[in-house]
C-alpha cells in the first residue's frame, strides 16, 4: 500500500509533466504567432517543470512496486482506454462535428489496443525483444519493423528503436 507521501509525489510528477507538455504547446503556438519572448518564457517554464517531474521520478524510483504488477495494471488501463474512453471521445468529436479530433481519438484507440496487445504476452518483458515505436502515431512493433505502420501508414524510417 503506497503511503500518502508517495501518492503526493506521483501526483506532483504527473502534474508537472502535464503542465510541461501544455507549456511546450503554448510555446510552439507563441513562436508560430511571432511572439518570440512569450515562446521563450513558456519554454523556460516547461523545462523547469520537467526538472521537477524528473526529481519526483528519482524520488519514486526506489519506492515503486513490482514491475509485473505494473505491467498488468498498464495493460488494463490501455484496454479500458481503447474499449471505452476513446470510443466515447470519438462520439463526442462526431457530435461536435470535429473530424480532426475524431481522427486523433480513433488513432489513440488503435494505438491503445496495440499497446494492450503487446502487454498481453506474459514473456514480453522477460525475453530478449526489441521494440520499435512509430514516431507518427505511437504504434509499437515487436522485434520487426513493418514496411508500413499498420495504424498510420508511416514508412519504416519513421520507426525508432527503444533504447535505455
Ligand atoms: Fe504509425
Amino acid at each position: 500500500m503506497p503511503n500518502e507521501l508517495d501518492s503526493r509525489m506521483k501526483m506532483a510528477m504527473a502534474a508537472e509533466s502535464a503542465s510541461a507538455a501544455r507549456n511546450r504547446l503554448y510555446a510552439a503556438k507563441a513562436k508560430k504567432d511571432g511572439q518570440g519572448q512569450l515562446a521563450k518564457l513558456m519554454t523556460a517554464m516547461a523545462t523547469g517543470e520537467q526538472i521537477s517531474a524528473r526529481r519526483a521520478l528519482i524520488y519514486l524510483r526506489g519506492k515503486i512496486g513490482q514491475s509485473d504488477r505494473h505491467l498488468e495494471f498498464l495493460r488494463q488501463q490501455k484496454q479500458a482506454a481503447a474499449a471505452r474512453e476513446y470510443p466515447a471521445a470519438r462520439e463526442a468529436a462526431a457530435s461536435a462535428g470535429d473530424r480532426s479530433a475524431g481522427a486523433a481519438f480513433e488513432q489513440f484507440e488503435k494505438v491503445s489496443y496495440n499497446h494492450a496487445s503487446v502487454l498481453e504476452d506474459p514473456d514480453i518483458a522477460g525475453a530478449e525483444h526489441e521494440f520499435y515505436v512509430c514516431q507518427v502515431c505511437g504504434f509499437i512493433a515487436v522485434d520487426v519493423v513493418p514496411e508500413k505502420c499498420p495504424i498510420c501508414g508511416a514508412v519504416t524510417g519513421r520507426f525508432k528503436q527503444a533504447a535505455l
